[in-house]
């Protein structure tokens, strides 16, 4: 069985179309503001609720204008990576090209991750207009927005949502009668986790295969076609109208440190009330896990991996730890994507290591030697690890993390390392039990 994208309701069935529990706990919400009040499926839905306000103030503004805004927002990317997203508006704005394209990275593969598919299936509007805001402001003609193919109803939900923006005369030319022409392809994915990387899904768009590119270039000055392109997040595109229209100080008036906004979080099924909550960044993860997520259904916390598989498991005594990109890097974990996965005791952390070297060695694009072999490697020294009895050879371990960490080309190596160095840092006695001595 394929990712459903129903962590929340774990174990699930393709057959059920069960919806998440769906919260915000800040006074003004951004990005689930439609979502929890029921979604807006239709144009006229979305429009009643607001929609197209935005697009219509930002045509009426010079495009260096909206890229001012952004950059003021402060906002950063939401699909990991964390960042800037103003920088990346400010460099396609910037390059002299007669074609530049806006990308939708829509292809949500972290494990527990949930908050795109949502946002496509019940407000898709919204994504498409921060798309035709984007454009007008980096002077793209073209979007694509590339979604997993495990993810049918958004696939449906965007292709309509185009369809009708066509119809409307939004999309495909002169919209709301000014001279600016953008046209959406709603693709569907090639079924892959790697897809995600930013340069292995332009390849995928370009009918290649989906390998890793290496940078610089970035895609800002050489993306598809080896043109100008904005990539960008779901999640990071549905606060863009909200910007415009609210403006970007007030954007930044949210959030702590130089994590500003909000934060969708995607909670699993383990918890008492799993579901996607918009929390304020800069809250304390122990507030999530008890206070929204009611703790466990079952058995006893034994962590909590926070934005994929790609950086540590949070033990029980550092939930104290505030929701940044600062402040979860410091300890050695990371923002992620905003996947919270519980596990309990019955999950022990050498399990943990080789499940996620396990996904690691199974998703690699195999480009680089230390992941295509260190990951398998890895893998399979945990799995032989005799029950509570050491087994692993530390100083191959200690290579192999650090090859993953200097040498990797791409994000999925190097967080392969991420997660291997914090999870032995934050769970130290139960990683003095895997190593035989040196
Ligand atoms: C292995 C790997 C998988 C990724 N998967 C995704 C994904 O599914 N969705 C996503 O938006 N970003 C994903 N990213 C991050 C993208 O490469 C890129 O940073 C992001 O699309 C940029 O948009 P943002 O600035 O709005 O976050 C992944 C990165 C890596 C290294
Ligand atoms: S680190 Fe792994 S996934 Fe990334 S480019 Fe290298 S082989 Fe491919």
């Amino acid at each position: 069985v394929y990712c459903l994208g129903q962590c929340f309701a774990a174990p699930a069935s393709g057959r059920d179309d069960v919806r998440p529990r769906v919260e915000t706990t800040v006074r003004d919400p951004i990005v689930l503001e439609r979502v929890a009040g029921g979604g807006a499926g239709t144009l006229e839905a979305y429009r009643t609720a607001g929609g197209f306000v935005a697009f219509e103030q930002a045509l009426a503004a010079p495009p260096a204008s909206l890229v001012a805004e952004i950059e003021a927002s402060q906002l950063r990317g939401r699909g990991g990576a964390g960042f800037p997203a103003g920088r990346k508006w400010r460099a396609v704005h910037e390059e002299p090209s007669a074609q530049k394209y806006v990308v939708c990275n829509a292809d949500e593969g972290d494990p527990g991750a949930y908050v795109d598919r949502f946002l496509m299936e019940d407000d898709p509007y919204c994504v498409l207009e921060a798309m035709l805001i984007a454009g007008y402001a980096v002077g793209a003609s073209q979007g694509y927005v590339y979604v997993r193919k495990e993810y049918p109803s958004a696939l449906t939900a965007l292709t309509v949502a185009v369809r009708s923006l066509r119809d409307a005369g939004l999309l495909g030319g002169n919209a709301l009668g000014r001279e600016f022409t953008f046209n959406v392809e709603v693709v569907s994915g090639e079924g892959s986790y790697l897809c995600g990387e930013e340069t292995a899904l332009l390849n995928a768009l370009e009918g290649r295969r989906p390998e890793v590119r290496a940078r610089p270039p970035y895609p800002v000055r050489h993306g598809l076609w080896q043109r100008p392109t904005l990539v960008h997040n779901v999640e990071t595109l549905a606060n863009v109208p909200w910007i415009v229209r609210h403006g970007g100080d007030a954007y930044a008036g949210l959030g702590q440190g130089a994590s500003r906004g909000t934060k969708v979080l995607s909670l699993n099924s383990l918890f008492r009330r799993p579901g996607l909550y918009e929390v304020e960044l800069g809250t304390l993860l122990t507030d999530v896990v008890h206070d929204l997520g009611g703790g466990l259904r079952t058995g006893s916390l034994a962590g909590v991996v926070v934005g994929g598989p790609l950086a540590a498991a949070i033990p029980p005594d550092r939930l104290d730890v505030r929701l940044t990109f600062e402040d979860l890097y410091g300890i050695g974990a990371a923002l992620g994507h905003g996947g919270v996965v519980a596990f309990d005791t019955h999950t022990s952390i050498a399990q943990l290591v080789e499940h996620v070297f396990a996904f690691g060695a199974y998703e690699s694009c195999g480009k680089c030697t230390p992941c295509r072999v260190g990951a398998t490697e890895v893998a399979t020294a945990f799995a032989e690890l005799p029950a509570g009895r050491p087994g692993v050879d530390h100083d191959r371990w200690d290579r192999t993390v650090a090859a993953l960490r200097d040498t990797s080309l791409c994000g999925h190596g190097a967080g392969l390392a991420e997660f291997a160095e914090g999870t032995a840092r934050l769970y130290p006695e139960e990683a003095r039990t895997w190593f035989a001595s040196r």
